[in-house]
């Protein structure tokens, strides 16, 4: 059976957690393959409001088996937090599965994460200070704590002690803050391993098994393409591969298995942190967005920058990932804006881009060309089908379906989770 991804088409909190949560029901396991704690998915079940930041959002359907893939950069003690925090609310904690090879924060990576921003000043990311950046550098230096390296505590010394020998020169002399006692962090990261033992697996070959016999694994991306440290606006992205390509790499189950790729696309455009942004509003129609949206950081509380349908951006997340499906989100929130502006094409110093500029300073001058649509009025978030929609919110979706090369398949018409419109199938019932 097949395999699907799911991933943010623009810069994250597109209404992810509560498209795997739709989801959830018709799939077997949920499988987090890349970022961490700074992740920040909200799901409305029932009106009870659950704020997942490390955990698989497939972890509120109790059918559901929710996977921390290797590609997961954990926080231990944000794990036990979130998972302590589920469970006092009734959840069923007793599934979860984690990667022996997924990465461990170590409480260092979190301490150069923000001193790192300090230093950079003006040119900061806008990071969420968890510690992501660091600790995926570690990864790829060759110097990382893994989940498998707290079951031998020598090893654990020995990559610990490793990693501090010259990152507390970093600390010390750079940024001139407390050198790291090795035997702290050592006991810090032990405490957590019987608790964690049960948990730890090897996931690749779990998942592997699991789609053999015929089971449907969703690989649920955190983040979104603009923050893909390969083929997002970088520098201003985080550190992992949140693209579909990443699902494969970050959870260990091969191209070949994959069958559909859903991207989530808000019918306005977000972003949190630093870099460009054409689209962004800093008007009236921005506080708008942001107000009747609720626009504001799950993870970090920040108020989110806030502007148009960039449908540039659309169909550059269709290219990279190879879109089957899009979930539009949030349409509810366009009712009432008299016209809306759809992003079609950038000017950057007067030549015309249909597509991306590969260019970051192209992007970062990039003007938005616009066409414009006639809004609605009438209160959308009890349509169930296309046709509940009213005519003008339907002409939207088409326009914006036929720029961004790929079929809406569903719509959110409100946060709850059966406040959605599901025009064409999202799975192979
Ligand atoms: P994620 O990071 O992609 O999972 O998204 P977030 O949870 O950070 O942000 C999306 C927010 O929009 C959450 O508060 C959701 O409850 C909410 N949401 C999702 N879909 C809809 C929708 O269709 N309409 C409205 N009004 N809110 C939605
Ligand atoms: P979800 O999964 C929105 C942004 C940060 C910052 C940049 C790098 O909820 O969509 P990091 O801490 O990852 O090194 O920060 O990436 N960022 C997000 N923005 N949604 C997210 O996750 C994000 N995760 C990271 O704001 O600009
Ligand atoms: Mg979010």
């Amino acid at each position: 059976m097949p395999a699907i991804v799911l991933v943010g088409a623009q810069w994250g909190d597109e209404g992810k957690g509560k498209a795997t949560d739709l989801l959830g029901s018709d799939v077997d396991y949920v499988v987090k393959f890349n970022g961490g704690n700074n992740a920040g998915h909200t799901v409305v079940i029932e009106g009870e409001k659950y704020a997942l930041h490390l955990l698989p959002s497939g972890i509120l359907t109790p059918s559901v088996v929710p996977v921390i893939g290797n590609g997961v950069v954990v926080d231990l003690e944000v794990l036990f937090e979130e998972l302590d925090g589920l469970a006092a609310r009734g959840v069923d904690i007793s599934r979860l599965v984690v990667s022996a090879n997924a990465h461990v924060i170590a409480p260092y990576n979190r301490t150069l994460d923000k001193v790192t921003e300090r230093f950079l000043g003006a040119r900061k990311i806008g990071t969420t200070g968890r510690g992501i950046g660091p600790t995926y550098a570690d990864k790829m230096n060759r110097i990382g704590v893994r989940v498998q390296d707290l079951f031998d505590e020598g090893i654990l010394r020995q990559k610990v002690e490793a990693a501090l020998s010259f990152k507390n020169q970093i600390l010390a002399k750079i940024y001139n803050t407390r050198a790291v006692e090795a035997d702290e962090v050592v006991d810090e990261l032990l405490s957590y391993a019987e608790r964690l033992r049960p948990m730890v697996a090897d996931t690749s070959l779990v998942l592997e098994e699991a789609l053999a016999a015929g089971k449907n694994v969703l690989l649920e991306a955190g983040q979104a393409t603009l923050l893909d440290v390969d083929h997002g606006t970088y520098p201003f992205v985080t550190s992992s591969s949140a693209t579909a390509g990443g699902a494969c790499t970050g959870s260990g189950i091969p191209p070949t298995r994959v069958s559909r790729v859903i991207a989530i696309l808000k019918a306005y455009t977000t972003r949190v942190g630093e870099g460009p942004f054409p689209t962004e509003l800093f008007d009236e129609d921005g506080e708008t967005l942001r107000n009747n949206g609720a626009e504001f950081g799950t993870t970090t509380g920040r108020p989110r920058r806030c502007g148009w349908m960039d449908t540039v951006i659309g169909r550059y997340a269709t290219r990279i990932n190879g879109v089957t499906d899009f979930v539009v989100t949030k349409l509810d929130v366009l009712t009432g804006f008299e016209r809306l502006p759809i992003c079609v094409a950038y000017d950057v110093d007067g030549v015309r881009h249909e597509q991306m500029p590969v260019n970051q300073s192209d992007f970062h001058h990039a003007k938005p060309i616009y066409e414009y649509l006639d809004g609605w009025s009438e209160d959308i978030s009890g349509a169930r089908t296309f046709e509940d929609l009213p005519a003008n919110a339907q002409a939207y979706i088409l326009r914006v379906e036929e720029l961004i090369g790929a079929r809406v398949s569903a719509i959110g018409v409100g946060p709850g989770r059966h406040e959605i419109i599901e025009r064409h199938p999202l799975l192979d019932r």
